[in-house]
């Protein structure tokens, strides 16, 4: 089917070379389902407003859902030399239909038409990431739940620095996830505006009922300037950012994941089905999964770079620099659900080691803070409590010994201040409990936090 929408003004035979650059069949028919729903609503519409006569209109759907069925089923197959994938469904309808189907592209550019596929496409897109979120944020919820006392290191510049828990370690990637839902819930909206009778760029002489398409197409307004409505691709970069950020914080698990993978910290043990091994090392055991969504988070950060960097400086309106938005949200979108997907096993089919963590926890004063803490609600200023621990930490690394096998009489060589009620204040868990206001890691807010976050993920 070689035929071009274009062929006018020139014949519309073209170098193969011209083809090879300009052809985006390769990757838009994947919204061949968008592209043949949008123009059902286009042909609902003229009929409705009397550009086509009711017959012609129904000739025209019913013929679409016809292409639409043939293609699911398999019965259509998509032709690969066809320019993209509006050529194909306009042309394979004037196949089917004859005259009717000519008057299906009255009022519409293939401009304002791409802008609604790729609207259309990508709140899809959307609904799918979201619910691919929620799935693992309620992973980080389900594992959290059961270590709500499992004490563990937490870390700043990665030395060990204060007590935490497990669970609260989960949590705050459940945290990250609900901010990623709302930002691809914002730009959701953004993306469902109407583009289409935007025309080319200038409109259309056509007494087309706009916001009945969008209506019909489930969209929430329409735009308000013809030049914009096929010239934005703000919607586009916007996901683009909000999946390097979800990235980002998959990456970011990632990396402490094979971290905590490794015989240095053995935190965690991935299930052997969600790991891989070597081909020469027989001990191997290895973290791919973690290491692949951290390297693939480049490509998503590519991504944004490059539609980014097509839309610099473009004069208004459209630009056949734009045809490059799709195979770089294809691919972050691709790259993206992948990532979510295999994560949300990998963590529930993991086993954590609280025995591991609470040794790491316990060999690296990580309770200097709650003694100094002690000092103070003794009368000690803080900041001479500070000074004291200090001196006290010293000691013990000196003595190879921990604050928590510290005799009390070497305490009191530091400060007379120090009690038997310094051992129980010290302790990892009562550090932990202590902990004790929203947002902290006391098992009770913790809890208090679950619930926000199911709550939330519920709605
Ligand atoms: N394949 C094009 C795209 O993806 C469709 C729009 C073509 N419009 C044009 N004036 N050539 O952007």
């Amino acid at each position: 089917m070689h035929m071009k929408l274009w062929a006018g003004r020139t014949g519309g035979d073209v170098d193969e070379r011209l083809s090879a650059i300009n052809n985006s069949i390769g990757f838009d028919r994947r919204m061949y389902r968008q592209d043949i729903i949008g123009s059902i609503a286009h042909a609902t519409m003229l009929g409705k407003v009397g550009v086509v006569t009711p017959e012609e209109s129904t000739q025209i759907v019913d013929g679409l859902k016809g292409i639409l069925a043939d293609i699911e089923s398999g019965a259509l197959e998509i032709d690969m030399t066809c320019e993209d994938i509006h050529t194909f469904v306009e042309a394979t309808l004037t196949g089917r239909i004859g005259a009717a189907g000519k008057k299906l592209h009255t009022g519409r550019s293939r401009n304002d038409q791409v802008a609604l596929d790729i609207r259309m496409y990508l709140a899809d897109a959307i609904d799918h990431l979201t619910g691919l979120a929620k799935e693992l944020a309620r992973a980080f919820c389900d594992v959290a739940e059961q270590h709500l006392e499992t004490v563990m290191p937490g870390y700043t510049h990665l030395q060990r620095a204060q007590p935490i828990t497990l669970g609260h370690w989960l949590m705050a990637y459940a945290q990250m996830l609900l901010r990623d839902i709302d930002r691809l819930r914002d730009c959701r909206r953004r993306t469902l505006v109407l583009p289409l009778g935007s025309g080319a760029l200038a409109g259309t002489t056509y007494p087309l009922d706009r916001p009945y398409v969008a209506e019909l197409l489930g969209f929430d307004g329409i735009s308000l300037n013809s030049l914009d409505g096929v010239s934005d691709r703000d919607f586009a970069l916007e996901l683009l950012a909000d999946l390097s950020i979800l990235m980002t914080h998959l990456s970011r698990f990632s990396e402490e994941i094979c971290l905590w993978c490794s015989w240095e910290f053995k935190f965690v043990t991935l299930a052997d089905d969600f790991s891989t091994g070597s081909s020469i090392m027989p001990q191997k055991k290895n973290p791919d999964i973690t290491e692949l969504v951290r390297g693939k988070t480049g490509r998503v950060y590519g991504d944004l770079m490059t539609l980014l960097t097509a839309m610099k400086a473009l004069p208004l309106a459209y630009n056949k620099d734009m045809q490059e938005d799709k195979e770089a949200l294809f691919d972050a979108i691709d790259t993206a659900e992948l990532s979510l997907s295999v994560l949300a096993p990998m963590l529930r089919t993991a086993t954590f080691h609280p025995e591991a963590m609470r040794r790491a926890a316990a060999g690296g004063f990580i309770n200097a803070t709650d003694c100094a803490d002690y000092l103070a609600r003794k009368g000690i200023p803080f900041r001479d409590a500070y000074g004291i621990v200090g001196r006290l930490v010293r000691h013990c690394i000196e003595r190879n010994t921990t604050l928590e096998a510290l005799p009390l009489e070497q305490y009191r060589q530091f400060s007379t201040a120090f009690d038997e009620d310094v051992y129980p204040a010290i302790d990892l868990l009562a550090c932990v409990n202590q902990r004790d206001l929203p947002g902290g890691p006391a098992p009770a807010r913790v809890r208090d936090t679950l619930a926000a976050t199911r709550q939330a993920l519920a709605e």
